[in-house]
């Protein structure tokens, strides 16, 4: 068997896409390895979201060079979105490049890489108006244990076009899945093992408007509640302009449905909203969470914010933290803007200095970190719901699992807990995790483990 090593970079929709290359290549003899300098075939797969993800390709690439010398019958080939983005010009960047291969390519590299390999020549292919493809295998990771958690993608691309954004170029139009598809992969999925199932796309609220007769989102939730065997449900990411009543109205509803949404605000500036072509104003996003919290108060709420977006005055970027201040998130994902190509933003007067842009940031991840903090505290003393997803990184005796919330909770207990739901007290809450006690008294584990 021949080996090849998968590198990813950013999001969990490349995570999907890496899994979905390893399972057509495993069809074609090869295995993965994460020994990249015994690889037949290197495969790096990109994200281009900020400049500072796309460095990252640039730089492995640099390092791949050396491997290319030593062994020149390897293969390396460049996928994700920056090969979309770049192109033919990765080629010409990268002289010891074999392939560049789109975001819509995937089940076209046995084909690719057989060109390469026989024939000696060197392919770019980005053809974005390719069918929808999807993993046909559930996961196969090589481990001892059964998968617990696994992701579904229920659509690909993104129709938004926010100005500062790339992906609508490099991942194409927004296409939903079909949903007996999906329920479909997601039975397999539980009856390998599979407790946990977090739903994929760029923006998962406007699921099915693109398929005359489909599910709405809500009623796809509804339909995957009824999997017998299924434990826990999420979903990632929303946007606030789709996030409906009847999405709302699921919390609390739907008792796998777990409580925790990622709604990106973005900016907490009406103005700066209006610029990112967001669609919503602060007062409708604020609703959206009133709405939420209201229907299930303890709903974790997290969100991803820009700050220096071309034109963010320093007034615009209090109103932010204002917003930041009124909603109090349970966390945060926060980015200095990035110019990208092909975007409108890019274009935009009034960039915002890089040393004014870092300030800001580190303000705001300042009072952020404060409140994930509090938050976290405020669990202290609370029992709750853990699904056991694998040994604590920090100490190979300690359990690691997240709350409904997904809220990350480590702790001892006795063996044999993996994919078991169970109660734990919250000792003590750290920024990043939780340190807790299972609840459970030797008989009762007795019943877990009966189950
Ligand atoms: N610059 C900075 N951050 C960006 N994001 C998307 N595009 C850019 C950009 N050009 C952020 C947004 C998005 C998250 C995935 O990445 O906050 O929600
Ligand atoms: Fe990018 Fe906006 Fe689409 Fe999200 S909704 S992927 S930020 S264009």
């Amino acid at each position: 068997m021949k080996q090849v090593h998968i590198a990813t970079f950013g999001c969990q929709m490349n995570d999907q896409d890496s899994r979905m290359m390893a399972q057509i290549l495993a069809g074609y003899d090869y295995e993965v390895t994460d020994r990249i300098d015994q690889a037949d075939l290197i495969l790096v797969n990109t994200c281009s979201i900020r400049q500072k993800a796309e460095d990252k390709t640039y730089s492995l690439l640099g390092r791949l060079k050396r491997l290319k010398t030593i062994n020149p019958r390897l293969v390396i080939g460049v996928g994700g979105c920056v090969a979309q983005q770049e192109g033919e010009k990765l080629l010409e960047k990268v002289p010891y490049l074999d392939l560049v291969f789109g975001t819509k390519l995937i089940p076209r590299l046995p084909e690719m890489i057989r060109g390469v390999e026989e024939d000696g020549i060197r392919l770019a292919r980005t053809d974005l108006l390719q069918p929808l493809s999807y993993p046909v295998l559930p996961d196969s990771r090589k481990s001892p244990f059964p998968p617990i958690k696994a992701s579904v993608t229920i659509m690909q691309g993104c129709n938004n076009y926010c100005t500062y954004c790339v992906v609508p170029f490099v991942r194409g139009r927004e296409e939903s899945r079909s949903s007996r598809e999906i329920l479909s992969e997601v039975k397999t999925l539980v009856n390998q093992g599979v407790k946990e199932i977090l739903l994929l796309g760029q923006n998962v609220n406007s699921y099915g408007q693109n398929r005359p007769g489909e599910l709405t989102f809500a009623r796809l939730l509804g339909h995957l509640e009824e999997i017998s065997g299924l434990e826990r449900i999420r979903f990632t990411t929303s946007h606030p302009k789709d996030l409906s009543r009847e999405l709302t109205a699921c919390f609390g509803q739907l008792s796998k449905l777990c409580e925790h949404i990622h709604l990106p605000v973005q900016a907490g500036s009406n103005a700066i909203l209006g610029r990112m072509n967001r669609r919503y104003t602060r007062e409708i996003y604020l609703e959206k969470i009133q709405a939420l919290r209201e229907r299930y108060p303890t709903i974790a709420v997290t969100s991803d914010v820009i700050v220096g977006f071309p034109g963010e005055t320093r007034k615009d970027f209090e109103q932010t933290l204002e917003l930041l201040q009124a909603v109090r998130f349970d966390d945060l994902f926060s980015f200095k803007y990035s110019d990208r190509p092909l975007t409108r933003a890019r274009l935009f007067p009034d960039q915002v200095e890089a040393e004014e842009k870092g300030r800001r940031l580190k303000k705001l991840q300042a009072f952020q970190k404060e409140v994930t903090l509090a938050r976290n505290k405020a669990l202290e003393g609370t029992v709750q719901s853990v699904l056991v997803d694998g040994l604590s990184k920090k100490s190979p005796f300690e359990w690691t699992g997240r709350t409904r919330t997904n809220k990350v909770v480590n702790f001892s207990g006795p063996p044999e807990l993996l994919g078991r739901t169970l109660p734990v007290k919250i000792e003590k809450a750290t920024l990043h995790s939780l340190k807790g006690s299972t609840q459970l008294k030797a008989m009762e584990l007795e019943k877990v483990h009966g189950n």
